[in-house]
């Protein structure tokens, strides 16, 4: 069946059977592949979960080099498939799908693992789901609690800063995203103005822990703007100028705490208003906040969300820090639950480094210039 990306149940229907699913993710710098089960009515089961990341291949470029990261994954894939499979003590004839990442993504690293899967699918007679990578986040909260289908999502990753209403596998809208930078690349960048080595989120929330976050008044972009897009370049500027300056730890560490602070308390400024669309859309019901992506690692973050959440009577999920950042057994439960609502794709499916959730938004009301690939969120 081809892909349709509209009107899909709620949740998918019940099945008889539990979905055995082999994930692989290879859209940046880890090479990563998981199993996982997806009972009738079940908990989400983890078989394995195997993450390879290339951070050491690319550190010394300040930054992920594409024709590094696609070659590293070609290296390292199949092992990285047959220790998830082993790990999981699952046969590949007892895998009911392969679900491999289709986009976005850098896609001389997309095509490594599309291709792996696609060629799983062909020997093994196997049904392929080609996931977006940014459904396996919105689906991450899932892997370990149960958080129902709707709910109003932040995704806050390396290259993605948007708010969206899921309201099924496959049926997102759009609320709002970055007009700029994404927050991950906010975290990145200052950090390295600061000298932290990529990637430079993890690295600038450590720094930030004995600093005093008011002692650098930094822009608070669009607050108090109608509406719940987002804007970090503005930050970044003034941030990566303080840097500059800076000639001593106390400051880079007071720096590091007011940035973290400032995405922080835009990034629960902007859900706050996101929440009312959200509550006028459902009538209140269905109170649910998931936060996912690598930003939703950040201890600052979740506090700064878990606080809006109870303040506006909003359930709070975010998964624990290995499934916020990029793993596969995201993307294998995307690919359960696309099995269990009957959605599976052909083996002609094409690697997509541009792939909105929202693809209709994305084009109609485009928050950056629609490239040659695409729209881009
Ligand atoms: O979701 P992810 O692993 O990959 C993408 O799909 O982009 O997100 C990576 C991003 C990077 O920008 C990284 O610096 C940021 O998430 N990140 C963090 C933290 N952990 C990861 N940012 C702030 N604090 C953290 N603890
Ligand atoms: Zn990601």
């Amino acid at each position: 069946m081809s892909r349709a990306v509209t009107a899909f149940p709620a949740d998918p229907p019940p099945q008889a059977v539990p979905r055995t699913v082999l994930g692989i993710e290879t859209s940046c710098d880890e090479t990563a592949a998981a199993v996982v089960r997806l009972p009738p009515g079940g908990a989400v089961e983890i078989l394995s979960s195997i993450v390879l990341s290339q951070t050491a291949d690319h550190a010394p470029y300040g930054g992920v080099v594409p024709e590094i990261a696609a070659r590293a994954h070609v290296e390292s894939i199949d092992a990285i498939v047959g220790r998830a499979l082993a790990d999981a003590g699952v046969k590949p004839a007892a895998l009911d799908a392969i679900a491999a990442t289709a986009g976005p993504g850098l896609v001389g690293g997309v095509m490594v693992g599309l291709s792996f899967g696609k060629a799983m699918a062909l020997a093994l007679g196997k049904p392929l789901i080609a996931v977006n990578h940014l459904e396996g986040h919105a689906v991450s909260a899932r892997l370990t609690a149960e958080v129902p289908y709707p709910f109003l999502l932040l995704l806050v990753s390396g290259g993605h800063c948007q708010l969206l209403e899921v309201a099924g596998i496959g049926a997102c809208r759009r609320l709002g995203s970055t007009i700029d930078d994404a927050a991950g690349e906010a975290f990145d960048k200052i950090g390295g103005a600061l000298g932290l080595s990529y990637p430079a989120g993890p690295a600038l929330e450590r720094l930030a822990a004995g600093g005093d976050p008011a002692r650098f008044p930094l822009p608070r972009a669009l607050a108090g703007r109608a509406g719940c897009d987002f804007s970090f370049s503005g930050l970044k500027t003034a941030a990566a100028r303080l840097a500059a300056g800076l000639t001593d730890d106390a400051g880079r560490r007071d720096l590091a705490a007011a940035v973290q602070g400032a995405i922080a308390r835009q990034l629960a400024e902007r859900t706050g208003r996101a929440m009312a669309i959200y509550d006028a859309a459902h009538g209140g019901r269905d109170r649910r906040l998931v936060a996912a992506g690598g930003v939703a690692a950040n201890g600052a973050v979740r506090a700064a969300l878990a606080t809006l959440a109870s303040a506006r009577g909003f359930a709070f999920a975010v998964p624990p820090l290995k499934y916020c950042t990029d793993n596969a057994a995201m993307i294998a439960l995307a690919g359960a639950e696309r099995l269990a609502a009957g959605l599976t794709d052909g083996l002609d499916v094409a690697a997509r480094p541009r792939w909105p959730l929202d693809e209709a938004a994305a084009l109609a009301r485009p928050t950056h210039v629609p490239g040659r690939k695409g729209a881009k969120a």
